[in-house]
């Protein structure tokens, strides 16, 4: 049995000590939108929170808004990132899965599971601070209208977001290595032209789950199924940059329209987190276009990883290791030199309802119900509204 070693009440060591507690308990992090369920220890955020009130001062309506929108958009991150833990993560369940996958960087199972735990860490944070403040957490369980993947390893249980089918926008990677910016107007290529793909495995008849992996370079004797599989998987590779990169823009343009100074401690907090990730991924996706594995051709689809180095690609736009963003203009025009930054930050094009409309174009909410849509949309023109009152 633990041993309670509680520091004086009423002390900062008392407070941390609290949260640390809170945060132990591992099924409370996982308990997304089910509010009022862990009723203790949401007394005990209530109670902590309400101790640092004097400091933080109250939060406004807008600051409300702007966390309630990021809150289901971290609901509807972490629906995604668990369907792909469960098939390709540190304890996932399809074995070709994850060899493809780990064709991308052996690390990849790893970094899925830690993305996915970060993902539950924000909407979890993010709910219980809402309601420490007396605001409504945001639910989203009535929208679990969508199928599993039937492949090995995958859950059987209704979800949110679909990865079965994926329009995924491939425009963030020449964006990021262009010297343009996308707030003055500039328009981007695509990677990759990536259109109606599964991002996880479907079935095991489709891609059976003991394939062993491609070992690249390819020779040209892989089966089909090993080369859907990778298709697949390099797909993933793709959309979690997209998915990140927009989480990236997200905060930073949410960070914007906060007043409260603990509410732009929690947004930039977690924003820097969401950058971490699209860093992370950026670099996988090259790798799903570079050699030893590029030239991945899905059977199914006729899509083509094409090598990205050499041309008619290769330079500044295409190259893959410079993952890291390139200066671009940033305020003011020319006026003032290329910057390096995040990028789009205006509400235009990385507002709350500009992400709803991206990730709506992704396909990634391909069968959810009229209502959904309303009221996704409801939150996003709220928390957009939102302005910093100071
Ligand atoms: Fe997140
Ligand atoms: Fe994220």
């Amino acid at each position: 049995m633990e041993k309670d070693i509680s520091p004086a009440p009423g002390t900062t060591d008392e407070l941390d000590a609290r949260w640390r507690k809170v945060l132990r308990r591992r099924k409370f992090l996982y308990d997304i939108g089910a509010s009022g369920v862990a009723l203790s220890a949401g007394a005990m955020v209530a109670e902590t929170a309400k101790a640092q009130d004097d400091d933080a001062g109250a939060i406004t309506k807008g600051d409300v808004a702007i966390l309630r929108f990021l809150a289901a958009a971290e609901i509807i991150e972490s629906d995604l990132w668990e369907q792909y833990n469960e098939l390709g993560g540190a304890k996932g369940g399809n074995p070709a899965y994850i060899a493809a996958l780990q064709n991308l960087d052996s690390d990849m199972p790893q970094y899925i599971s830690d993305n996915t735990d970060d993902e539950l860490s924000h909407a979890a944070f993010l709910n219980r601070y809402l309601e420490s403040k007396g605001a409504d957490p945001v639910n989203l369980k009535r929208f679990l209208n969508l199928p599993s993947s039937k492949a090995t390893g995958a859950q059987n249980k209704p979800r949110l977001t679909n990865l079965m089918n994926l329009n995924v926008d491939t425009s963030w990677y020449t964006r990021y290595r262009s010297g343009e910016n996308p707030d003055s107007g500039a328009t981007f290529k695509q990677a990759v032209t990536i259109r109606n793909e599964p991002a996880i495995p479907l079935n095991d008849s489709d891609t059976p789950p003991n394939t062993p992996g491609i070992v690249p370079p390819l020779t040209g004797k892989e089966t089909p199924q090993q080369l859907r599989m990778q298709a697949i998987a390099n797909t993933a590779g793709f959309h979690f940059g997209f998915i990140e990169q927009g989480g990236s823009s997200l905060y930073a343009t949410m960070a914007l329209k906060a007043t409260n100074l603990q509410v732009l401690r929690i947004i930039v907090s977690i924003g820097g987190v969401e950058v971490d990730h699209f860093s992370l991924w950026h670099d996988k996706a090259g790798n799903a276009t570079a050699q030893p594995l590029a030239g991945v051709k899905d059977p199914e689809t006729g899509l083509k990883f094409p090598d990205l180095n050499n041309p008619p690609f290769g330079g500044e736009q295409f190259q893959t290791n410079l993952i890291l963003p390139e200066p671009c203009d940033f305020l003011f025009g020319e006026a003032l030199p290329p910057c390096s930054v995040i990028r789009p930050t205006l509400d235009k094009f990385a507002g709350a309802v500009a992400t709803v409309r991206a990730f709506t174009a992704d396909l990634l909410f391909m069968g959810q119900p009229k209502e959904f849509f309303t009221f996704l949309m409801k939150l996003a023109e709220e928390a957009d509204a939102a302005h910093r009152e100071i």
